[in-house]
């Protein structure tokens, strides 16, 4: 089982003094989530938090997307594997502690099979279909997703904590029905020229607009074919 830690707000006090790391409770983050209900339930909507710690916010913000996909799709696991790996896909998260960031991807992968109708949940870690262990497809899918996006980085630095400070890259994810297309950006780079008060890639009121350049991109491709080596 994965350690459902919701209500383990501090793991040591050395921790809390090195990295301010106490756990948001079960109960503020539902209301805190509550203020954008709308958006946690909007399946595509993106969330990027910056200090995720082992995924409190994160976790049911993918529940309320997942609780989503499963009332409009139940009837179709094409369409409810579809949507819900665009629900994953749009879920971000940087942490500076590495343990944060395996617990985080390992909860995330836990609600996401929790929810699916043809999965079950990680067993002591592995993972498990129809009770055996396998490397299913979509399984593989979701877990590179989670690779890509919840990240170990420092959020002040904009790097890895590590000695090659290599600057942090987030991947966007555009689905075209089935196919789904990858670019690159470095965190800096999405970062760069947004206004302080008011976040806006697009602008539309005459100014100058931000179109941020990708450090790569890939062709569309089918979203079976999204692990990349
Ligand atoms: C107060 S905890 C909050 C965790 C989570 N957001 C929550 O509400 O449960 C702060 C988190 O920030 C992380 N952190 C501290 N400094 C950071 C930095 N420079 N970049 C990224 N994460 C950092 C800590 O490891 C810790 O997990």
């Amino acid at each position: 089982m994965i350690p459902d830690n919701k209500e383990q707000q501090i793991k040591s006090r050395q921790r809390v003094a090195d990295h301010g790391e106490v756990f948001t409770a079960d109960r503020e983050v539902n209301a805190m989530l509550d203020l954008v209900k709308a958006e946690t339930e909007r399946i595509d909507s993106r969330f990027l938090e910056p200090a995720c710690g082992n995924g409190n916010f994160l976790v049911r913000i993918l529940e309320r997307k997942l609780a989503v996909v499963s009332r409009l799709y139940a009837a179709s696991s094409a369409q409810w594997e579809l949507n819900a790996l665009i629900a994953l896909s749009s879920i971000y998260g940087i942490d500076i502690l590495e343990d944060n960031v395996r617990e985080c991807r390992e909860r995330l992968l836990g609600v996401f099979m929790q929810a699916s109708p043809s999965l079950t949940p990680p067993v002591g870690g592995r993972t498990s279909i129809g009770g055996r262990d396998m490397d299913h497809q979509l399984v593989a899918v979701a877990r590179y997703l989670l690779e890509r996006n919840i990240i170990w980085g420092d959020a002040l630095t904009l790097c890895t904590p590590d000695e090659r400070q290599d600057p942090i890259v987030f991947s966007e994810w555009s689905w075209v029905g089935q196919q789904v297309k990858r670019r690159d950006f470095t965190l800096d780079m999405l970062l760069k020229n947004q206004p302080m008060d008011e976040p806006n890639l697009f602008s539309d009121l005459g100014d100058e607009a931000f179109i941020p350049t990708p450090i790569r991109e890939f062709p569309l491709m089918s979203y079976l074919n999204i692990p990349q080596p």
